[in-house]
C-alpha cells in the first residue's frame, strides 16, 4: 500500500502492488545546511520500475546509498526487504555510476562477475567449482561468454557495462539498484543494457530503481517516476510527473516538457549542468 503524503506526490500516482521491498518514511537527508530531500514517503513494490531523476547534485547517487546501508538518513525510517538496509544487502544488486576501468586494470571480465559471487552469499567455502559455473551461467545471461578472459580494461564501454550487470545479477536480487547505468553508452548498448535489467525484473519479479538523466531509452519500462530538484521532488507515473505545470512547480520557474518522435524533452531547467546534442535539454 502506498502512504505518500508529502507535497512531493503527485495525486493518482499508481499505488504499487505486494509487499514492499523497498518504504521510506519521513525520510530525510541533508550535508550539513543543505537538505538534498526531505519529507519522502514512499513505498516500491516487488517487479516495480522505479525511476530517478533530477540534475547533477540532487542526491541521486545518495538516495542509493541509503538503500544499500552507505549512507544514514537524517530522519525517517527506511527499510530493504522489510528489514534494515545493510542487513538486506546480500539481495541486493547493485550497479556502481562509475566511468570504465583503465586499460590496465588487472582483471578478466570473468573476475570481475565471480567478485559479485564470491562477495554475496555464495561466501568464501564456496567450491571453485561452483563459482566457475555460477559465474559462466551470469556471463551467458548477459550475452557476454565471449569475452571471459578478456581483461576488462580492453572491453567496450557496453561490454563492461554488462558486466557490472552481471555481477549485480549474482546476488539474485530482489531489488536493484542501477545508477547511470547507461552512461557513455551508444543507443545500441544503451538498448541492450536496459533490456537485460528489463529481462531480468520480468524473470524473478525484482524490483528496479534505475537513476538515470535520460529516461527515453527505459521510459517504456518505467512504472513510476522520484524526480528530484531544488531539495523538493515529485512521484507519480511518468504522464503524471513529465508535465509541463508539474516540474514549472517543481522548479519554480517555466518548464517545457515536449514530446517529439517518441521522445521526451523538458526545455527551460535553470540547473541544466550536462549538454545535449539537441537545443532542448534531455531529461531530466
Ligand atoms: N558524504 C557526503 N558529504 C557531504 N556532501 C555529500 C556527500 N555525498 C554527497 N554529497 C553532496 O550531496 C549532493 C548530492 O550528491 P549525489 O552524488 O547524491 O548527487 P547526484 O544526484 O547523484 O548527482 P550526479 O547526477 O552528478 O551523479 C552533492 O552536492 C554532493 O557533493
Ligand atoms: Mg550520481
Amino acid at each position: 500500500m502506498q502512504t505518500e503524503t508529502a507535497s512531493g506526490v503527485v495525486p493518482g500516482g499508481r499505488a504499487p502492488q505486494g509487499r514492499p521491498v523497498i518504504r521510506l518514511s519521513e525520510a530525510s537527508l541533508a550535508f550539513g545546511e543543505r537538505t538534498l530531500w526531505s519529507g519522502l514517503n514512499l513505498s516500491v513494490a516487488p517487479g516495480e520500475y522505479f525511476a530517478v531523476l533530477g540534475s547533477n547534485g540532487t542526491g541521486k547517487t545518495s538516495f542509493l546509498k541509503v538503500l544499500l546501508g552507505l549512507l544514514p538518513l537524517t530522519s525517517g525510517t527506511v527499510s530493504v526487504n522489510g528489514t534494515r538496509p545493510r542487513a538486506a544487502a546480500s539481495r541486493v544488486g547493485y550497479v556502481p555510476q562509475q566511468r570504465g576501468f583503465p586499460a590496465r586494470t588487472p582483471l578478466r571480465a570473468k573476475d570481475l562477475v565471480a567478485q559479485g559471487v564470491d562477495g554475496h552469499r555464495w561466501g568464501i567455502r564456496t567450491h571453485p567449482r561452483r563459482v566457475h559455473r555460477r559465474v559462466a551461467e551470469l556471463l551467458e545471461r548477459v550475452g557476454a561468454s565471449e569475452y571471459a578472459d578478456a581483461p576488462v580494461g580492453l572491453l567496450s564501454g557496453g561490454e563492461q557495462q554488462r558486466l557490472r550487470i552481471a555481477q549485480a545479477l549474482a546476488a539474485d536480487p530482489t531489488v536493484m539498484l542501477c545508477d547511470e547505468a547507461l552512461l557513455s553508452l551508444d543507443l545500441h548498448h544503451q538498448h541492450v543494457v536496459s533490456e537485460l535489467v528489463h529481462e531480468q525484473r520480468e524473470r524473478t519479479g525484482c524490483a528496479v530503481v534505475f537513476v538515470t538523466h535520460d529516461v527515453n531509452p527505459i521510459i517504456g519500462h518505467v512504472d513510476r517516476i522520484l524526480y528530484l530538484a531544488n531539495g523538493s521532488f515529485r512521484i507519480g507515473t511518468p504522464d503524471e510527473v513529465l508535465r509541463s505545470d508539474v516540474l514549472s512547480e517543481l522548479y519554480g520557474t517555466h518548464i517545457e516538457v515536449l514530446r517529439s518522435n517518441g521522445r521526451i524533452l523538458v526545455a527551460g531547467r535553470p540547473d541544466s549542468t550536462h549538454h545535449t546534442d539537441s537545443p532542448e535539454e534531455l531529461i531530466p
